[in-house]
């Protein structure tokens, strides 16, 4: 059984005082959830403070991007080592990053490897963008990020992937429940390809691309989405709860 994780993607968005304002807002009601694991990914210059808030809660704490190599003369850049001393996960391979700041796949597993290799749990994003999914690629495009970003790695434990189509990403417009199942139901084969049935089977895989307290439960009742990687709406406390209790509640029941 695996266990359903609403992961807070809050790009770069808050100063460190907004930061403390927004986990003060949810952290109790957070907290009283339980049967999922949730996360919060707040910038980087947050993650210090935002630790101490939340260290006597169940919420867990991830970073939005790593950089390789563990230490030297990268200016600006912020080392695996550094981030498996102040959270547990990090997400990796955003179709922001791809975009606007280059990322290759090669990279992207560089970064894959490094952080599990400094005990971090990599929240892998791959996902299709909009003239991909319109000439039917999806597959044959998720295959390949999957292929490049895996890469020489034998044993990816603790790896968590989100499948966030790029179109459905601050669009309004997310995929529907069943697209995503349908796709991610794929990812686990193609993971069950790779690594065999048991780690496809373990293996956390989540939604995202516009998830929002009113689309929540169509994504939460199918069964191969083990969960959601918010954007927009994990800076909204409301919200964020509410996305957080529907995915506790429905996932229970199944
Ligand atoms: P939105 O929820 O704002 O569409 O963002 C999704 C996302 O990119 C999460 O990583």
């Amino acid at each position: 059984m695996r266990v359903p994780m609403i992961a807070g993607n809050w790009k770069m968005n808050t100063t460190v005082t907004e930061a403390v304002a927004l986990v003060n807002e949810m952290r109790r009601g957070l907290d009283e959830i339980d049967n999922v694991d949730k996360v919060i990914c707040p910038p980087f210059v947050s993650l210090a403070t935002v630790r101490e808030l939340i260290k006597e809660s169940s919420i867990k704490l991830g970073a939005q991007n790593i950089y390789f190599e563990e230490k030297g003369a990268y200016t600006g850049e912020i080392s695996p080592l550094m981030l498996a001393d102040l959270c547990e996960f990090v997400i990796i391979g955003h179709s922001e990053r791809r975009q606007y700041f280059n990322e290759t796949g090669e990279m992207i597993n560089k970064k894959v490897r490094a952080a599990l290799r400094a005990g971090l749990k990599p929240i892998l994003c791959i996902g299709e963008r909009l003239e991909e999914n319109e000439a039917g690629r999806t597959e044959e495009v998720v295959t390949e990020q999957l292929r490049s970003s895996l890469a020489g790695i034998d044993y990816p434990s603790g790896l968590i992937i989100a499948y966030e189509p790029v179109w459905a990403i601050g669009t309004g417009r997310a995929a529907t429940g069943k697209q995503a199942n349908e796709t991610i139901g794929f990812i686990r084969q193609i993971i069950s390809q790779k690594y065999g049935k048991k780690i496809a089977q373990d293996l956390r895989i989540l939604y995202g691309g516009s998830v929002t307290a009113d689309n929540t439960a169509e994504f939460m009742q199918q069964l191969e989405i083990d969960g959601a990687l918010v954007g927009g709406a994990s800076l909204k406390a409301n919200e964020f709860l509410s996305i957080v209790k529907q995915t506790s509640e429905i996932k229970q029941v199944r």
